[in-house]
C-alpha cells in the first residue's frame, strides 16, 4: 500500500544514493546511544551518591512523552518533592497535560521501585499542597532494611517497545497479573484486544490518528520541537526523540544518519513507525 506520508521506494533510493555521496562532507554522523546524553544509564546507580540522589537517578530513567522529561526534584535526606516542569510540555500535542502527568507518574514509579534497594521506604503523598498544582508528589523517605524490589533491575533496561506486535495469544499469567495491578481502582479497567477483528480495528485507528496528527500543522510543529536531528542537538538538549531512538532497523538508521535532517513531515510520521526498541538520549539530572 502506498502511504502518502512516506517517501516512495524510488525516492528513498535517490535519497540514499545522494546521501552516500554527500555524507563525508555533511558531518552529521549520529553514533547509536553514545555520548554524554546517554551517561545517565551508565552512571546508574552511582554508589558515590547518597540514597536520595540515587533515587532521583532512577526516576529520570523513566518513560516520558516525546522524552520531554517534564520533572524537577527538590531533594533532602528525608523527602523528595516531584515538581511538574511546565516549560517541558508538548503543547498542542498534549493540551490538557494528560501525557505529561503520565510521564511524571512513570518517574514516581521508578523512584518507588528503586527505594527499597537503597535502604529507604518511600511514602508517596500525591498533590500534597492544594495551592501548588505543580507539586505533583511529596515522597517521604525513611531508613529501611535494604532489599531489591522484583522490578529493580528493569529500571535501567526498560525502554519503549516500538517493535511489531507479536501475533500470538497472551500467556495465561499476563491477564491476572495485569488485573492484580489494577486492583480495585474504579477509574481503570483492563480491555484486551484478542480477536483479529479487534486488533485490525486498533491498527487502522492508530494509523489514521497518526496521519491526522501529521496533517495538523499546530500539532506537527509542537511535536517537531522535540525532534533531535544531529548529534550536537542530542548532546545539547539530552532529551527529545531522534532517529536512533525510533527503533528503525540498522539499514534504515544508517540511511537516515547519512541523509541528515529530515523535513518536518517525514520526521513526524517517522516517529509512528513501529520497529525494535533503541536506547534514548537523556538529559542529566535537572535538580
Ligand atoms: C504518556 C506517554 C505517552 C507516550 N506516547 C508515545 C507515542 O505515542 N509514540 C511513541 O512512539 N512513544 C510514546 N511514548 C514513549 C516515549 O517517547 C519514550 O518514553 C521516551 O522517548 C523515552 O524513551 P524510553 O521509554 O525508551 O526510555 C510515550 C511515553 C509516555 C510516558
Amino acid at each position: 500500500m502506498n502511504d502518502p506520508c512516506m517517501p516512495g521506494r524510488r525516492a528513498w533510493c535517490r535519497h540514499a544514493a545522494a546521501a552516500v555521496m554527500a555524507a563525508p562532507m555533511a558531518g552529521c554522523e549520529l553514533p547509536d546511544g553514545a555520548g554524554v546524553a546517554y551517561e545517565s544509564w551508565a552512571d546508574y546507580p552511582d554508589a558515590s551518591l547518597s540514597p536520595e540522589f540515587r533515587l532521583v537517578q532512577a526516576a529520570i530513567l523513566a518513560a516520558s512523552p516525546h522524552n520531554t522529561q517534564p520533572w524537577r526534584f527538590v531533594v533532602s535526606a528525608t523527602q523528595i518533592e516531584l515538581w511538574r516542569d511546565s516549560d517541558r510540555s508538548l503543547g498542542a500535542v498534549d493540551p490538557l497535560g494528560r501525557e505529561q502527568i503520565l510521564g511524571l507518574g512513570c518517574a514516581l514509579e521508578n523512584l518507588a521501585i528503586a527505594a527499597p534497594g537503597f535502604g529507604r521506604s518511600a511514602s508517596i503523598a500525591p498533590w500534597p499542597e492544594p495551592t501548588e498544582p505543580l507539586l505533583v508528589a511529596r515522597i517521604g523517605l525513611a531508613p529501611a532494611e535494604p532489599r531489591d524490589h522484583d522490578l529493580a533491575a528493569t529500571i535501567v533496561d526498560r525502554h519503549t517497545q516500538r517493535g511489531r506486535y507479536v501475533d500470538a495469544p497472551l500467556s495465561r499469567e499476563v491477564e491476572p497479573a495485569l488485573a492484580d495491578l489494577i486492583g480495585d481502582l474504579e477509574t481503570v479497567s483492563l480491555v484486551l484486544l484478542q480477536s483479529s477483528h479487534e486488533r485490525a480495528a486498533f491498527r487502522a485507528g492508530t494509523i489514521a490518528a497518526t496521519k491526522a496528527i501529521v496533517d495538523d500543522r499546530e500539532m506537527s510543529d509542537a511535536s517537531h520541537v522535540w525532534w533531535r536531528q544531529t548529534q550536537a542537538q542530542i548532546e545539547e538538549h539530552r532529551d527529545g526523540i531522534n532517529i536512533m531512538s525510533m527503533g528503525f532497523g540498522a539499514g534504515l538508521r544508517a540511511l537516515g544518519k547519512l541523509r541528515g535532517p529530515l523535513p518536518q513531515r517525514r520526521a513526524s510520521i517517522g516517529s509512528a513507525i513501529p520497529r525494535a526498541p533503541r536506547p534514548q538520549p537523556r538529559r542529566l539530572a535537572p535538580w
